[in-house]
């Protein structure tokens, strides 16, 4: 396959259905959700979702996000305590993901890399709910782009990164957060990301008695290896662009691409108006430009740790990191 026999549909119902073929057929599609463009198949095959991790070159200890319809079908792959359904009754559907303990044979096991956690989350977007009430699975998806490059926030990341690779994406635009989802565990961030940390957890005073009655086992059922697995996606150098990248520049230098933010103009702005919302959907974008453009390296402006913020500065600094 070449780059061109990638097919990009756009949202309808035409589109849908015939990504539910696909997936039927045990194949993956590239669908936007809320958050970046994913890479979906069916959770419950183990063939499907090798599919994606061939796709993407991915190493196969990282465990994909599981997406479904709703918390009903969320507590058939999972089990849930009272601070999950709380959560879930707050952001569902929404940019967070909750790593639960999986309900034995809910999904296939290469999906949680062997855990015996999962990580799942109700999208909101429209593709992603139409394609999972068409399939009628749960649909591992991770984020749409070759393993350890910058994530898709548009259908012409997808191709640009996968092409060749996979026979289809479904075209609904940008997506709006621009972020991967939150990832949660207990009352721990694994990933931060659009839902901000103090939103989560208004009333967590972080004292042992908040964490009592979690369903955690944080070492218990992993051998006493969780440092290695705790978050296995945050590897340093994710995300990364094939440029060197460099943070907090307030002024660039003739070889770099300026990535500015609020009153710091740059080549492109996330934001002019200094809307961190704005800077965190408009990002990965900002990012394939820099990548694309004829300068070798990249700046990027300072952007503030508030609220969103936050990931923004995560994703930077792992874009950042060289090994
Ligand atoms: O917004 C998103 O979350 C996007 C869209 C497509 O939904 N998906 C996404 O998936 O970012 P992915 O596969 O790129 O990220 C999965 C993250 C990784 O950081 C992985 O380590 C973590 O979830 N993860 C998955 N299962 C886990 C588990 N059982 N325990 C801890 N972390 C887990
Ligand atoms: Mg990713």
């Amino acid at each position: 396959m070449t780059a061109t026999d990638i097919r990009v549909l756009p949202y309808g119902d035409a589109a849908i259905a015939e990504a539910a073929r696909v997936i039927a057929a045990g194949g993956c599609v590239a669908v936007p959700t809320e958050t970046v463009y994913g890479l979906a198949a069916d959770a419950t095959s183990a063939a499907a979702v090798a599919g994606i991790f061939a796709a993407k070159g991915r190493p196969s200890f990282n465990p994909l996000i599981v997406h479904v319809a709703d918390l009903a079908a969320a507590e058939r792959v999972a089990v849930f305590d009272d601070d999950a359904r709380d959560l879930a009754a707050r952001f569902w559907p929404g940019p967070l993901t909750l790593v639960l303990p999986v309900r034995e044979g809910a999904v296939a096991s290469l999906v949680t890399a062997g855990l015996d956690s999962v990580a799942i989350r109700v999208p909101r977007h429209r593709a992603m709910q139409a394609l999972l009430a068409a399939t009628g699975r749960p649909l591992a998806a991770p984020s749409a782009n070759a393993s350890g490059t910058i994530s898709p926030t548009l259908a012409a990341h997808v191709v640009a990164s996968l092409g060749g690779r996979i026979a289809l994406v479904i075209d609904d635009g940008a997506t709006k957060a621009g972020l991967e989802s939150t990832i949660v565990r207990g009352r721990t961030v694994l990933r931060p990301g659009p839902i901000a940390e103090t939103s989560l957890f208004p009333r967590n005073g972080g004292g042992p008695e908040s964490q009592a009655h979690t369903s955690e086992t944080p070492t218990s059922h992993l051998g006493g290896n969780t440092s290695a697995i705790v978050a296995p996606g945050q590897l340093a150098s994710h995300y990364a662009p094939r440029k060197p990248l460099r943070l907090n520049a307030t002024t660039a230098s003739a070889d770099e691409y300026h990535i500015g933010f609020g009153a710091i103009q740059g080549d492109a702005t996330l934001s002019d108006s200094g809307d961190i919302v704005e800077a965190a959907a408009n990002l990965f974008a900002a990012l394939h430009v820099a990548d694309a453009s004829d300068r070798p390296a990249i700046g990027v402006a300072p952007i503030p740790s508030d609220g969103i913020g936050a990931a923004i500065n995560d994703r930077l600094t792992r874009a950042a990191h060289r090994d």
